[in-house]
């Protein structure tokens, strides 16, 4: 499928009105009753433009017209979901053509839209042996055209191009996150970023086991060892051309492609689910190619330290004392703790070797921040205020929620070992999620401008589009809208 901006109203195929739940709403209503000629007061009461409601009208010459509500004053996730669920909903019963009138609104609403349309496209059913041919209006032949107000197109253009390539890289990332562990093991991460890097221009280097040795990552090797499948760690560069001085934005990714615990084993009623635990990988590796795509005038680094953490005979065990890359000794309690030890050495890599000026980690990293937030936030912890407000204010943009949590000095007594510089677990059931924050922080070398993001709750949901929990593509829109804010500030 093709999209298309235009200026004049399509003459053919399927519409969508997508209509906001204003104070004028009965006066829209009324005029597009009579453009339609449809009686207005039907329209007026069977259609209140609640979030998400569709109503189907038929017209004359075999086309429909779907109303779509939008819901009362709008953010940017509201017209997303609302465009995903009703596309995913009529898919297959979409014509070749189909046309939004989009001439009403504000362009910038575009993006929102379009990742929509491409996310309602999206298909859970990647190792299903019997599936449908894609749809018509997904297929080649499919056409979608935004009708837009004539001057709003310089905002529609920019709209569209960045809606196409993050929808484009999010598909992919959430295919990788939705894949199990026999089919994505920490190299499957690494020859995707390869490929992204050739494809995007932007550098991507691979540090296999026999490097991870010599170059001492003691704390990621640590929680490979019980696995058949060897780590790497991915580093991917994006580098602005023509730009001096450009910020230095570090991502780091906890990439545990399926965690069973280790020794520590996990139960096995969700155990299954540990297959999304590269969350925060699939958010980097996303981010970066979008980054890379769209040329942003900012250098950004992405580490991701990706393994497997598995039960063995070679396996670490609770009490063992590791050594992580930046030479701190690491009492290993519980062997399921393991994203902050991988993180640790990711950190320290990105901390030494390229010095940003801002550092964000993000992690499926704890069972503790679910207990605290749900699943409608992410944690969020710094102990930069300025860094904080601004990733707020992304996610407000977004929709991606993130909820500030605290990283006070008293918490590092959690931590504390008696053998070794740290341990990876406080040993209590309490403000787990902090601790793992406060272990993290020990590996930045007290960044001043570091931002750590619990995203355990979300990365992979329940949705209304998979009737178990699914990828969600956590974190992209959100770096890319923080970066895109960032440009403009230092402009
Ligand atoms: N990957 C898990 C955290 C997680 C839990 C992610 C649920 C997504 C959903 C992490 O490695 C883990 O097992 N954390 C333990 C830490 C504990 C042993 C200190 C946890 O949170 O229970
Ligand atoms: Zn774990
Ligand atoms: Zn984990």
């Amino acid at each position: 499928m093709n999209i298309i901006l235009t200026t004049q109203p399509a003459t053919t195929g399927d519409l969508i009105i997508p209509v906001e739940q204003t104070a004028e709403l009965t006066d829209q209503l009324a005029s597009l009753a009579q453009k339609l000629a449809l009686p207005a007061a039907v329209l007026q009461r069977d259609f209140k433009a609640d979030a998400k409601e569709v109503l189907v009208l038929y017209r004359q010459d075999g086309s429909k017209i779907y109303l779509l509500g939008i819901g009362d004053k709008p953010q940017e996730m509201d017209w997303l979901r609302a465009f995903r669920k009703l596309i995913f909903d009529h898919k297959t019963k979409l014509p070749e053509q189909l046309s939004i009138d989009l001439s009403a609104v504000y362009a910038d609403v575009v993006e929102a839209v379009v990742l929509g349309v491409r996310w309602g496209g999206y298909d859970l059913k990647l190792y299903q042996t019997d599936k449908p041919a894609p749809p018509v209006f997904f297929s080649e032949a499919g056409q979608l055209t935004l009708f837009i107000n004539p001057n709003q197109q310089t905002v529609a253009q920019e709209a569209l191009t960045r809606a196409e390539a993050i929808a484009q890289t999010q598909r992919q990332i959430l295919d990788l996150m939705n894949a199990p562990a026999n089919y994505k093991i920490p190299q499957t991460l690494a020859d995707w970023a390869v490929l992204s890097g050739k494809e995007n221009d932007y550098a991507v280097t691979i540090l296999d086991k026999a490097e991870l040795e010599k170059q001492k990552l003691g704390a990621l090797l640590s929680v490979s060892q019980g696995s058949d499948v060897p780590p790497v760690l991915i580093v991917t560069e994006y580098k602005p051309k023509g730009v001096t001085n450009a910020i230095k934005v570090g991502l780091v990714g906890k990439g545990v492609t399926f965690d069973t615990g280790g020794v520590s084993i996990k139960t096995s009623a969700s155990m299954h689910l540990m297959k999304s635990d590269m969350g925060g990988a699939a958010a980097v590796l996303g981010t970066v190619e979008v980054a890379a795509k769209l040329k942003l005038p900012i250098h950004v680094i992405g580490i991701v330290p990706a393994t497997e953490n598995s039960t063995d005979g070679r396996s670490t065990k609770p009490g063992d004392v590791v050594t992580a890359y930046n030479g701190k000794t690491i009492e290993i309690i519980d062997t399921d703790a393991e994203g902050r030890v991988i993180l640790a050495d990711g950190l320290g890599y990105m901390v030494k070797n390229f010095q940003p000026d801002i550092l964000i980690d993000l992690a499926t990293l704890t069972g503790n921040v679910i207990a605290a937030l749900g699943y409608h936030a992410a944690g969020l912890f710094t102990q930069n205020d300025e860094l904080a407000n601004k990733l707020t204010e992304a996610s407000n943009q977004t929709g991606e929620r993130l909820w500030r949590l605290p990283v006070w000095d008293v918490y590092r007594e959690d931590i504390k070992s008696d053998v070794a510089d740290l341990k990876n677990y406080s040993g209590k059931p309490v403000a787990g999620a902090i601790s793992a924050a406060k272990f993290l922080e020990v590996f930045t070398e007290n960044h001043p401008a570091w931002a750590h993001l619990d995203i355990a709750g979300m990365a992979f949901a329940d949705t209304e589009f998979g009737s178990q929990k699914n990828a969600t593509g956590f974190g992209i829109r959100l770096l890319i809208a923080y970066l895109r804010a960032l440009i403009l500030e230092t402009r």
